[in-house]
């Protein structure tokens, strides 16, 4: 099944009967996107190396997608920050839960981050990373709800502005749930 704007979401056997707010991007505009996000940042790599980072576990969808439209050599690996319980609204701490073995010292790195509400996750893992030393450090966010104040650096590659709603699907979570929809949702 195809979930778009003319199929009522709440009609999805993924949701288990529960209703979704509406859908905000559905899977073309999504797929269209994405590949756009990787001719981008095909061109902005021309040589070197590069190192693509997930963030778990929310990136993890829009990471696998992301890469197969980068037209370029690269390695790919994840790191796990968690600033969110089972609410929808920030607890102000960033846990790093993983940090990769991967060598970054040198390496041109690109992080991949679903959402960024109040960018302190990022900025927290951007700090640490930093200290690794790499020749440059780059953040591609799949959503940018752009209300981020802890924020130092605009963030480089962005794919879509999100309204201040809370958005479920293609890896984003409410408590663990909807992360396997195809298509992005509030609720
Ligand atoms: P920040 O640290 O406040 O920028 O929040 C970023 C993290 O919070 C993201 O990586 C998500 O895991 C989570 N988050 C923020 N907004 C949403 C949302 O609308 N839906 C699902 N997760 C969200
Ligand atoms: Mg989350």
């Amino acid at each position: 099944m195809r979930a778009s704007h003319n199929t009522p979401a709440s009609l999805d056997p993924r949701l288990g009967g529960r209703s979704l707010r509406r859908v905000v991007f559905d899977e073309a505009t999504i797929a269209r996107r994405v590949s756009e996000l990787g001719a981008q940042i095909t061109d902005s790599y021309p040589d070197g190396d590069l190192l693509v980072v997930g963030l778990l576990k929310g990136s993890m969808i829009f990471v696998s997608d992301l890469v197969r439209a980068i037209r370029r050599p690269l390695q790919i690996d994840f790191v796990a920050a968690a600033s969110y319980g089972a609410g929808t609204t920030s607890t102000g701490t960033v846990r790093l839960v993983y940090d990769p073995e991967t060598r970054l010292d040198g390496r041109q790195i690109l992080i991949v981050e679903d959402i960024v509400e109040s960018g302190r996750t990022l900025s927290r893992l951007l700090e640490v990373i930093r200290t690794r030393g790499p020749r440059s450090l780059a953040v591609c966010a799949l959503l940018h709800k752009r209300i981020a104040t802890a924020l130092q650096e605009p963030i480089r590659f962005v794919g879509f502005d999100a309204p201040s709603e809370f958005l479920v699907g293609y890896g984003l979570d409410h408590a663990e749930d909807y992360r396997h929809l195809p298509y992005i949702a509030s609720i």
